[in-house]
């Protein structure tokens, strides 16, 4: 049973490609590749995914007229938000829509849904894109440092984060040349509800190693990282690489975790090459 109805930007027609957003962020990071990709015969679907931008306040239980179940329903959905449930979430958007197999690009967080994803629905996937992500899971450290960011967060908003996590995010030249990315990723992240955040970090904290998969990935792979990423940086990239058969590599210049929005026209082209050969022949 799917409790959620996603909120979604859909734009063009042609193949579909679903962009999957990073955390804590929502569907408005892809605005470039949307308006690229409809402009270039490619039908764009982005949504917010569970907990996350318009989604926070878009939460529609089935189960609402049993009161006991939509209050427990609430309470899991407030406590953690798991990768696979993101995935499934997903799926049913494109069930919605009427889409049999798109492309799926996930950047960060979205990288792991779409792990999730292929997985789950390997016969729904036409091309991957994994952006800014990394297959292995957290160690017990990085748990711990999650935990302790939903502490923060829930205790006092996401203020804190938004300027502890954008040195990380965006690459020095970004910041020094590109003041309005800035501006969208900081907005982005403030306006980020709390609980669906901290639901999100705890689904990564529980996320499994997707490390075994990526030898049985069967469709055309495109991995993308930014150069100066120090979240999931180069050698992630090339690991995936190394093990996804017949995988491609696109490191882009002057672009840390957000190469999307850094660098969308390099991001963009390295795309439409991808696409171009993989989806459209
Ligand atoms: C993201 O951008 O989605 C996050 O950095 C992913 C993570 O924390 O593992």
């Amino acid at each position: 049973m799917r409790e959620i109805n996603l909120a979604y930007t859909e734009v063009g027609t042609g193949p579909a490609i679903v962009l999957l957003h990073g955390y804590p962020f929502d569907r408005s990071m892809w605005r470039e590749q949307i308006d690229f990709l409809s402009a270039n015969g490619f039908r764009a679907i982005a949504p917010d995914l569970r907990g996350l931008g318009e989604m926070s306040d878009k939460l529609q239980f089935v189960a609402a007229a049993d009161h006991h179940e939509a209050k427990r329903q609430a309470e899991a959905y407030r406590t953690i938000t798991s990768m696979e449930d993101m995935a499934r979430d997903v799926a049913a958007l494109m069930d919605e829509l009427r889409i049999d197999h798109a492309t799926i690009c996930g950047l960060s967080m979205g990288g792991y849904v779409a792990f999730e994803f292929v997985d789950l629905f390997p016969t729904r996937v036409k091309a991957l894109v994994l952006a800014g992500t990394r297959a292995p899971a957290d160690n017990e450290q990085e748990r711990q440092a999650r935990e302790q960011q939903v502490d923060q967060m829930l205790a006092k908003g996401m203020n804190g984060i938004a300027e502890a996590s954008l040195p990380k995010l965006l690459a020095p030249r970004t910041h020094a040349e590109k003041p309005e990315v800035v501006a969208l990723v900081r907005e982005m992240i403030l306006r980020a509800d709390p609980h669906g955040a901290a639901a999100a970090q705890r689904g990564m904290a529980a996320r499994r190693d997707y490390s075994d998969d990526l030898a049985g990935i069967e469709v055309p792979t495109l991995v993308i990282v930014g150069r100066d990423d120090p979240i999931r940086p180069v050698a992630d990239a090339e690991f995936m690489h190394a093990r996804i058969p017949g995988s491609r590599l696109e490191i882009i210049e002057d672009a840390a975790h957000m190469t999307n929005m850094e660098q969308p026209s390099v991001f963009n082209q390295a795309l439409l090459g991808f696409l171009g050969l993989e989806v459209e022949s």
